[in-house]
């Protein structure tokens, strides 16, 4: 969702930040603006809605002067789609701009005393409360001391406010985070503050990981201050792994085909987990007494999986449960009830509630992310991350396999047989490549066979949870009404949808579950549907087949299978995969 990126050092910020934007494109937005102080020290600033690109065209970002600024990408929540709302905002005197992340939840009340005392308001947004609130107090304090105001702004306002101020007379940013996240990149001579470590890894892999009320003051110099106490600490610099190149197509048509052929690598490395942070995990896990697995979207497809290996493997009941239905469980969860957070960005507003929630019973916390230095894995009491590297397209792919790939290393752990499940899922990386080499059959069956309005997954077992990922998927990106059922379920409803010429997709792992499949199979085509088999036997019952190889845990080897079929079938329709319609990447809000 919205994202935010300043600059101050010895370079032009506008190019620097031009570009910074468009590495934070990704996370969906509508619109977008750049601020700068320019060589007069004056506050100048372009706005508008659109791609970047596009607004680039019309307003010129690059023409900005100064070696200062701030900028943002806009996803809409209060106030429509127009460039008069779209960031950033400046105060009247136009001392000051500013850039936010998050939710201002008061900003009614705060606007009303601010318009009483003649503050003019220019967007329907929550965020130009901000930098009037800031204004006004500084006009009662002598316009002196910016670090004291915005402790108290800190105070007054509710919601999440993570926010860049860009003052045109100290030529200084302040940046603050309040619930969304914020990162200082330390550069050579030079400063970045931004949602998003991707969007500087190109100058600097050093960084500062802001926590809540958190305020780093970036002029010459990068001082960060606690507000809530109004001391100077010293704080943490990390040293990211990741890399620009990671964070690029690399000559991919899109992020999201590379991703998903990188998959290939970075399984290996999600399953070289340090072994005293996994053994911890599985003991965690092993002696509750409860545990919750939460997810959204995609990650809750892997709950959804984990659960069923969880179950099988090692005879363990986790419930898996959406995050944005946690409160439903709410009175289960207490003080030996262990919840497993599982989320790709570490940011998502639905799991980050249950998540406090489930803390006020005294729930402990346990996660599985993508994203280092990320909201979930600091609320966990522990944490694995995903070793995905940054994954860029709106669409989760590699770390849908990743986190598929850990759980059931966890599974295996749970059950003490750690290195038989090394061995079945190394077997599975170890056979990747030869799932990829099946782009040229799925390009041909996403034209001919699959491109249609509506399409039907079915599965069992551990095939159903990877059923409903690739029915997501088809939704998302290429906008094709998708149904993914248990092969059980058919007969109880959906068997009623079945006619001549109707579509399904037969996932068919070599497991307890395939004769019923055929069952299943046997029931859509007397009723004339056809039938797309995904196995590593070319069954009669087939009408095409998609061949996979024969390993252990075969639902797993389907998952890259599904997201090639939507990618394709993306593209077919003339969609961007990359950038679903309506939909961002990091999911900040409720
Ligand atoms: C779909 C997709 C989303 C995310 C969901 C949760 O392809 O990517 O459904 O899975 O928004 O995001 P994370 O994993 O970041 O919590």
């Amino acid at each position: 969702m919205c994202g935010i990126i300043g600059y101050v050092g010895k370079k032009t910020a506008s190019p620097i930040l031009y570009d910074s934007l468009k590495k934070l494109e990704y996370r969906g937005y509508d619109s977008c603006g750049v601020a700068t102080v320019n060589g007069d020290g004056e506050i100048e600033l372009k706005k508008g809605v659109g791609r970047i690109e596009s607004v680039d065209k019309k307003v010129d970002f690059k023409s900005l002067t100064g070696k200062i600024g701030i900028a943002h990408t806009r996803w809409a929540t209060h106030g429509k789609v127009e460039t008069r709302n779209a960031h950033p905002f400046t105060s009247c005197n136009r001392h000051y701009a500013l850039v936010h992340n998050g939710i201002l939840e008061n900003y009614v009340e705060l606007k009303k005393e601010l318009v009483k005392k003649g503050h003019t308001f220019t967007s329907s947004t929550d965020t130009e409360v901000l930098v009037h609130l800031i204004e006004e107090k500084m006009a009662h304090d002598d316009n002196s001391n910016l670090i004291k105001i915005i402790t108290e702004v800190s105070q007054e306002a509710k919601g999440a406010f993570t926010f860049l101020l860009l003052d045109k007379v100290r030529k200084e940013i302040y940046a603050f985070r309040k619930d969304s996240p914020l990162i200082i990149g330390l550069g050579d001579n030079e400063f970045f503050a931004s949602s998003d470590i991707t969007s500087f890894l190109e100058y600097t892999n050093k960084a500062i990981i802001l926590e809540n009320y958190q305020l780093a003051v970036l002029n010459e110099d990068c001082i960060v201050y606690d507000v809530s106490t109004g001391l100077k600490i010293k704080p943490k610099v990390s040293t990211i792994d990741w890399t620009a190149e990671q964070a690029s197509k690399s000559g991919y048509p899109h992020f999201m085909l590379k991703e998903i052929f990188e998959e290939v690598e970075i399984s290996k490395h999600s399953l070289e987990q340090d072994p005293v942070k996994l053994k911890a995990m599985i003991e965690v896990l092993k002696k509750s007494k409860k545990v919750f697995i939460l997810g959204s979207g995609t990650s809750y497809r892997a709950c959804l999986l984990a659960s069923i290996y969880f179950a099988q493997i090692a005879g363990k009941q986790i419930t898996p449960v959406l995050g944005s239905e946690y409160k439903t469980y709410q009175n289960l969860v207490d003080k030996d009830t262990v919840i497993f957070a599982i989320s790709q960005s570490g940011e998502t507003a639905d799991v980050l509630e249950g998540i406090y929630l489930a803390k006020e019973k005294g729930a402990r916390v346990v996660s599985l992310v993508n994203v280092m230095g990320s909201t979930i894995m600091r609320e966990s009491d522990q944490y694995l991350t995903l070793n995905a590297g940054p994954e860029i397209a709106v669409a989760s792919t590699k770390a849908f396999t990743s986190q598929v790939l850990i759980l059931t290393l966890l599974a295996y752990g749970l059950a003490d047989k750690l290195n038989e499940g090394k061995d079945n899922l190394n077997e599975i990386v170890s056979v990747l490549d030869q799932v990829m080499n099946l782009s040229e059959t799925l390009v041909k069956l996403a034209k001919d066979v699959l491109n249609k309005d509506d399409l039907y997954l079915i599965g069992r077992g551990s095939s159903y949870p990877v059923a409903m990922e690739g029915e997501l998927k088809i939704k998302e990106i290429a906008y094709i009404h998708a149904d993914a059922l248990a092969g059980g379920e058919l007969k109880h409803h959906t068997l009623a949808l079945i006619v001549p010429g109707v579509t399904c997709l037969a996932l068919v792992p070599n497991d307890q579950t395939k004769d019923d499949m055929i069952n299943n199979i046997m029931q859509i085509k007397a009723r004339g549907g056809e039938i797309i088999g995904i196995s590593s036997e070319n069954l009669d019952v087939f009408d095409y087949y998609i061949p996979i190889p024969q390993v252990h845990l075969e639902s797993i080897l389907m998952i890259p299978v599904l997201q090639m079929i939507s990618y394709y079938l993306s593209v077919i329709r003339g969609n961007d995969p990359d950038f679903p319609r309506n939909l961002a990447k990091s999911v900040t809000v409720l």
